[in-house]
């Protein structure tokens, strides 16, 4: 399937980049895409326009253009689950009809943001109480989707936030949830449970632990409790009433979920305009990549970037690296969209997947990765491609030095990895400095940067919600593109499970309720070793 690229990349083996900024005075606007205030600069890779077209036709021969339609129009096209991938209905704002099996799901998806914004505005004026008076805290208790988006976005977008302060819980390790609820007044916190399942078992036994905690100190700790899930009965059972609990369809996939109610938290700091803001800016992605042509398609082309590095190039990893502190929590939640969707080894059609999955996706804000790991990014023997990220301004004026300092760094990291230094340079360097001879050479190889690493940037004027909003959609099209093209199915995770099975049958073992005469040598010794400590 890539064979033509794959020959392609061979004959660009020996191409710097900067020669082909060198040979294209236009290459900067040529190889990039803008849209709405935004710019992505894919311009500091080898893609030329030969590959460029092979990427497209590669892209059209995958129809990924139908697929996309399927995916909006509300074909079941997460097959191996039998739904519908509609996470695009919740920030349909506009109200286009939506059909899932003949029924327009808009009015359900418009009548639960209303709630939701009923409820958050009650919340935040305080007419919603606690015990002990207004809630002056919330904690979302979730995992993975039911977490990691409503964590980034709210951080994220921290300048707006004029509600009541948000947390989160999401690991079942004991010391997560302590260490929320212990600085928090009981009479004054409500706990939102964010599971789709409402079965997932970090996310029970948090919520268990957190019931215990507001009943050892308020009279009606149901009352302080809200439910998100797509499992009434289930949240029913736990005993959240039904005007509490905010329910969302099977076809929003649970890493796709942050536009619904599983967006609750950041509703409830930033407020619901602030909220609609942020849905307004996915629907606008929406619309781009419905409607732009391939090669000024912001999703489309970062799709085709990572196609080139991972499967053309044969790059293992990727580092998304958002100069933005505020994006701290974007890796992690990339790192889900990314390889819960495309980690898969078998094809939609049963078969073996031919050539690599989705990538190994990583990162951490710049700058401080610069302090950590991007000596090897540099020097390493692994290239590793950047996608970096910045706004060209910040929310602090009074700060406007710092953040000239952040977006001098992030371009400077671009460049750095391109331009390289090489020997001749690096020996004038130590020179300079004053070293001759054996010593001037012995310094010098060290000094070496290889240059020609690839990177994207993607820079826009400030981190708005709209503009939060356009970037977690570009993501999320960017990884339906990749899937489609690898031909997997993004929207299953059967691969989460065998763990939980596993997990679930230590626990009485490591209790000493259940033998580990099944278990194989090594894990046998770990939970000996568990049990040896226990006993003291
Ligand atoms: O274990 C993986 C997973 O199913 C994710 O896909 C999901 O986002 C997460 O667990 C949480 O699931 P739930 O929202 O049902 O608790």
């Amino acid at each position: 399937m890539y064979d033509r690229l794959k020959a392609l990349a061979e004959a660009l083996n020996a191409q710097d980049i900067v020669t082909l900024f060198a040979q294209d005075e236009g290459r900067a606007s040529a190889f990039s895409v803008r849209h709405d205030g935004m710019l992505l600069d894919y311009s500091k890779t080898r893609i030329t326009d030969a590959v460029r077209a092979g990427l497209i036709d590669l892209a059209e021969t995958r129809q990924v253009a139908a697929r996309r339609d399927a995916m909006f129009a509300g074909q079941a096209i997460n097959e191996t689950e039998g739904r519908a991938v509609l996470h695009t209905a919740l920030r349909n704002l506009e109200a286009r009809p939506v059909l899932v099996e003949g029924r327009d799901v808009m009015p359900e998806v418009l009548e639960t943001l209303a709630r939701m914004e009923r409820f958050a505005e009650d919340l935040r004026a305080g007419r919603i109480k606690g015990q002990g008076g207004a809630i002056t805290d919330v904690v979302n208790i979730g995992i993975g989707g039911s977490h990691l988006g409503p964590d980034m976005a709210t951080r994220a977008l921290a300048p707006y936030h004029d509600g009541p302060r948000c947390h989160f819980v999401s690991n079942v390790d004991g010391a997560d949830i302590h260490d929320v609820l212990s600085r928090l007044d009981p009479g004054r916190t409500l706990v939102i449970v964010a599971s789709k399942t409402f079965t997932t078992i970090e996310t029970m036994t948090n919520a268990r632990t957190a019931r215990d905690w507001m009943a050892g100190a308020v009279d009606a700790p149901a009352e302080q409790f809200v439910a998100v899930s797509s499992a009434l009965d289930r949240t029913a059972e736990f005993g959240i009433a039904p005007e509490r609990v905010f329910g969302f369809a099977d076809w929003v996939g649970g890493r796709y979920s942050l536009w619904g109610p599983i967006g609750l938290p950041l509703m409830i700091a930033v407020g619901p305009a602030d909220f609609r803001a942020f849905l307004s800016g996915g629907a606008d992605m929406d619309a781009h990549f419905c409607k732009s042509p391939m090669s000024e398609n912001m999703p489309v082309m970062l799709a085709l970037t990572g196609v080139w590095h991972h499967q053309v190039c044969g790059y293992p990893t990727r580092a998304v690296l958002p100069y933005d502190q505020r994006l701290a929590r974007l890796p992690a939640y990339l790192q889900q969209l990314e390889m819960e969707s495309n980690g898969k080894r078998v094809t939609m059609a049963g078969d073996d997947l031919q050539g690599p999955c989705g990538p190994i996706v990583w990162g951490e804000p710049g700058t401080n990765g610069q302090h950590a790991f991007y000596q090897l990014i540099h020097q390493g023997t692994q290239v590793v491609p950047c996608e970096f990220m910045v706004a060209a301004t910040g929310h602090e004026p009074e700060l406007a030095h710092h953040h000239r300092l952040l977006v001098a760094n992030c371009l400077a990291q671009s460049e750095a990895l391109m331009v390289g230094r090489s020997l001749e340079q690096a020996r004038e360097m130590i020179a300079a400095a004053g070293l001759t001879d054996d010593a001037l050479e012995r310094q010098a190889r060290h000094r070496v940067f290889p240059g020609n690493r690839p990177s994207t940037t993607l820079i826009y004027d400030r981190l708005t919600p709209r503009r939060l909003g356009q970037i977690i959609a570009l993501y999320e099209h960017r990884v339906f593109v990749e899937g489609v093209i690898l031909g997997i199915n993004s929207f299953d995770q059967w691969g989460v499970e065998l763990g939980k099975v596993l997990a679930g049958e230590l626990e009485p073992i490591l209790t000493g309720e259940a033998s580990a005469e099944e278990k194989d040598g090594s894990t046998r010794a770990l939970v000996a070793f568990v049990r040896g400590c226990a006993e003291g």
